[in-house]
Formats: structure tokens, sequence, C-alpha cells
């Protein structure tokens, strides 16, 4: 049957919605926070492989390079082992240095992306392991690994990736949590703990889509006309300024930047001015005093500070032209929240725009060519 709208105006309003239900989907049968374990048979099928590596390879394009960016916070956190994270246009051209010892993520909502496809392909026949993180059931990527778990997203129509991420994220915690009690590297109190925080996460979702959507429709018509964008975040929101500032970008057509919020200093500073709205990811977590001082600066030369905090902090208030509230949260599944608003924000600014938010000039779906 075909997909529909259904209430909603567009497919990317539509399938921001559904993440409180396809964040549960890709955690359901896979978590159990009351029993305090994780099953992940893919996981399970490469143990050995993953006992013994050297290191992980995460492979992916687009928004999915985002999410790997999380992950290989993530596992090197949480597993203490060697992570970098690939883009697959790079990683196929360049002759990277692959043994038998290495396992591979790759990560694509449609299993088609020919970048990965190929990257992984090489990767292959140099001995790797591959470990798939696959929205599309039965699609090439999904084939050629030798183990995955899929995101059970459900079809993503709209061509800016939305609930697709955040189910890619939330396989990536299990994976790493559950790697973490395999290596033995995680404190089984603190695994604990976050897989409840993990089991929180649908709820919480559904309370920014219930509770936020017009402090951020009045945020993208103040903002709509700006002609650039900063997005800023440290830990595990610097993905996620760069996925808000990717968003951006594919809807609106506003040119954005997403930037480590330390690294600002270094070269993005010297772009605020009165008409530069600065987006800081601000959740409250072990860097938030260091990144409340980074808004002071944005602030003392006159940007105008757009801030994602969490739940009952008001540190920020008064620093910031507006805020976008999320529930407090541990900061390892954080990012699940915050891009959340995010997504909105770009939405929203590219419907008062009057663009066609589904369908982006020169953007496609699925890029199955090179
Ligand atoms: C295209 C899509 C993006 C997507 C990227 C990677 O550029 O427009 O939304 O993130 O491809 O796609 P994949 O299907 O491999 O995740």
């Amino acid at each position: 049957a075909a997909i529909e709208k259904g209430n909603f105006d567009h497919f990317m309003l539509k399938e921001i919605n559904e993440q409180p239900k396809t964040i549960l989907d890709s955690l359901r049968g896979r978590l159990n926070a009351e029993q305090g374990y994780i099953t992940l048979s893919g996981l399970d099928k490469i143990e050995e492989k993953l006992r013994q590596a050297h290191r992980i390879v995460i492979v992916a394009c687009g928004t999915s390079w985002h999410a790997g960016l999380i992950g290989e916070y993530l596992i090197e956190e949480l597993c203490r082992l060697n992570v970098e994270v690939e883009y697959a246009s790079e990683f196929r051209y360049r002759n990277p240095i692959i043994s038998p010892q290495d396992v591979i993520i790759a990560i694509s909502q449609s299993g088609e992306t020919a970048d990965t496809l190929v990257a992984l392909e090489n990767a292959k026949k140099q001995g790797a392991t591959i470990f798939g993180i696959v929205n599309v059931v039965g699609s090439s990527i999904a084939r050629i690994t030798d183990a995955g778990a899929y995101t059970h997203a459900g079809p993503e129509i709209g061509v800016a990736s939305t609930k697709a991420f955040t189910a890619q994220v939330a396989v990536l915690q299990l994976f790493a949590l559950k790697l973490a009690q395999l290596r033995g590297t995680v404190d089984p109190a603190f695994f604990r703990q976050l897989l409840h925080e993990l089991e929180a996460v649908p709820a919480k979702v559904a309370w920014i889509l219930d509770t936020q959507v017009e402090a951020i429709r009045t945020i993208a018509r103040r903002y709509k006309e700006a002609d650039n964008f900063l997005y800023l975040g440290r830990g595990y929101n610097f993905p996620i300024a760069l996925e808000g500032a990717l968003k951006l970008k594919e809807i609106t057509y506003i040119h954005a930047e997403g930037y480590p919020a330390a690294e600002m200093k270094h070269g993005p500073i010297a772009l605020v001015d009165e008409k530069l709205p600065v987006v800081f990811v601000a959740t409250k977590d072990v860097y938030h005093e260091k990144i409340v001082s980074n808004i002071q600066e944005i602030n003392a030369r006159k940007g105008k500070v757009v801030a994602v905090v969490s739940e009952g902090d008001e540190t920020v208030n008064d620093l910031a032209e507006a805020v976008m509230v999320v529930p407090q949260a541990h900061e390892i599944v954080a990012p699940l929240l915050s891009v959340i608003p995010l997504q909105l924000l770009a939405y929203y600014i590219g419907v008062e725009r009057g663009l066609d938010v589904d369908k982006p000039r020169n953007l496609a779906k699925s890029v199955t060519v090179e």
C-alpha cells in the first residue's frame, strides 16, 4: 500500500513525529532494562571477532556518518576500543590499511549508497568483518555484511533523514553497551543505569514533540531570513551540531556550519556579528560550564544565541534570545533528544520559506551513483 502523510503536511514532519515509536521499535526485543540485559543476535554472531578486534572502523555517508561519529564516542568511552569514522567516498579511494583483525561497522539508511557499498566490498576483500546498521531489509549493503542489526525505522520518504538517524544512534547505543559488557569495560551498575536511560528515551522524545513546537516555530519565524547559521556543541552533542547544520542546509538552503564549540575561536568566531544566529546544543552535561562560557563569548560579540537546553536549567536563559527545551538525560543518550528540536527548526524554517521540504533541490534520497 502507498505510504500516506496522514494528518501531517509533509513526510518529514510525519517522520519526525514517528520517532517515539521508531526509537522504541529499534530497542524492542533487544533492551531489557528490568532484567538488565541486551540481546543483539547480530553481535553474538561475530562475538569472537569483536573480542579480538584491534579497532573498529565506521563507514558511512551524510547523516549516517554523523550517527557514526556518535558511535565512535560511544564505543571508545564504553568499550575502550579504538574507533575510526570514515567517509565512505574517501575510504574507498585512498587505499586504506585494513586487516582481518578489523571490524567495520557500515551505517546506511537505504543500504544502497554506492560509495558505502564499494568501500565495504574493498574491506571485505582484505579480510575485514562487516557489521551492518541498515534500515532497508534485504538491501545491497545488508546483503554483503557478515552480521548486523536492522534499525527498524520503517520506510523513510523525506529526503532529509530524521527517524532513520535516531534509530541508527539507538542501535549504536545497544551495540556499544553490549560490547562493553562482553569486554568487561563497563561498571555493571552504570550499565544498568544506561539501560534505564535508554528505555526512557521514547517518552522523552514524545515530551519534546508535545511541548516545544510553538517555541520552535517562533524561532523559525524570527530567523528565517538569515543568510548563515552556526551550530556548536561539545562531546556527544558535537555530532548533533553537525547534523543540525546539515538539516538546515538540506531543507532551507541557508548556509550553516556545525563546529565543536571550543574550536570556534580558531576561525568561525570571525563570522559572528549581530546578524548571525548561533545555535548551541547546551544540554546539562560534563561540558556545561565550558559551553556556557562559549555562549558568553558569542554574546559579547552580539551574535544571536539560540540554545537547546535541559529542562529545569536556566543558566543560559539570560544569554540566549530563545531556547528549545529537552528533558534531562545522561549525556550518553542525550543526542537522541537534542537532535529533535534541530530537526523541527530546519523543518519550520523550510516551511516559512515556502520550500518543498520533502524534496529539496539537487538532493537524492539514496545516492546509488558516484
Ligand atoms: C543521501 C541522503 C541522506 C543520507 C545519505 C546517506 O545524501 O539524502 O539523507 O544521509 O545519502 O544515505 P544512506 O542511505 O547510506 O544512509
